[in-house]
C-alpha cells in the first residue's frame, strides 16, 4: 500500500503522530501531504508546518512530508497512492470523512480511504485545542513533541513585537 495522509497540521500534534506511526507500519511508502492553500485561518504558516512535520516523522525511514495544493484526489493520483489514511476520533469526524471520501470516490473511483481509530489518549487533541491551551498558559506536555511548543512560544513572542 502506498498512502497518502493529508491534514493541514497548523500544528502537528501526538494525535496525527499516532496515525502516522501506525499507518507507516501498514505501508510500503506513506506520503504525509501537508496542505498548502487551505482556507482555514492559520497559525504556522506552509514552511513552518511543513518543517515541524518533517522534524516529526524523522525517524521514520518509509514516510516522506510533502506539499500539497488543491484536491487530495489530485495528490493521490499524481503520487500513485493506493490508499488515503485517515484518522477518526468521533462520530462528528465519520460525517465530514463520509463526505469526503464519497467525494474523492467519485472523482477516481479506485481513490478508496482507510481509517484508523485515534488512540483513546488522543481522541480530544485537535490543534485549534491546542492554539487555546497554549493561547492561556496551559500545560501541553504529552500533547505535542517538545519542538511543537518551542514554536508555539516563538510565534507568541513574534505577535507580541
Ligand atoms: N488526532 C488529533 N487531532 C486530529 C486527528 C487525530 N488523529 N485527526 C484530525 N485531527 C484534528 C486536526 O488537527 C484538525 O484540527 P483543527 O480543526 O483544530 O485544525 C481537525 O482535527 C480536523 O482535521 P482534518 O479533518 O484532518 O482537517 P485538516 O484541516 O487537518 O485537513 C484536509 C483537511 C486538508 C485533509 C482537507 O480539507 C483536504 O484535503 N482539502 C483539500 C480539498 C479536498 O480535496 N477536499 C475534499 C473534496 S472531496
Amino acid at each position: 500500500m502506498i498512502g497518502l495522509y493529508p491534514g493541514t497540521f497548523d500544528p502537528v500534534t501526538y494525535g496525527h503522530l499516532d496515525i502516522i506511526k501506525r499507518a507507516s507500519a501498514l505501508c510500503e511508502k506513506l506520503y504525509v501531504g501537508v496542505m498548502d492553500n487551505t482556507s482555514k485561518r492559520r497559525l504556522f504558516n506552509t514552511e513552518e508546518r511543513l518543517v515541524l512535520m518533517k522534524k516529526s516523522v524523522e525517524s521514520l525511514k518509509n514516510v516522506e512530508v510533502i506539499l500539497f495544493n488543491g484536491l487530495q484526489v489530485d495528490c493521490f493520483n499524481k503520487l500513485g497512492a493506493t490508499a488515503i489514511v485517515r484518522g477518526l476520533r468521533s462520530e462528528s469526524d465519520f460525517n465530514l470523512e463520509f463526505i469526503m471520501t464519497s467525494g474523492n470516490r467519485h472523482m477516481n473511483k479506485s481513490a478508496e480511504t482507510i481509517f484508523l481509530m485515534t488512540s483513546p489518549e488522543y481522541v480530544y487533541i485537535s490543534s485549534s485545542l491546542i492554539k487555546e491551551i497554549h493561547a492561556f498558559g496551559g500545560c501541553l506536555d504529552g500533547m505535542v513533541p517538545d519542538f511543537v511548543i518551542e514554536a508555539l512560544n516563538k510565534k507568541s513572542l513574534e505577535k507580541e513585537d
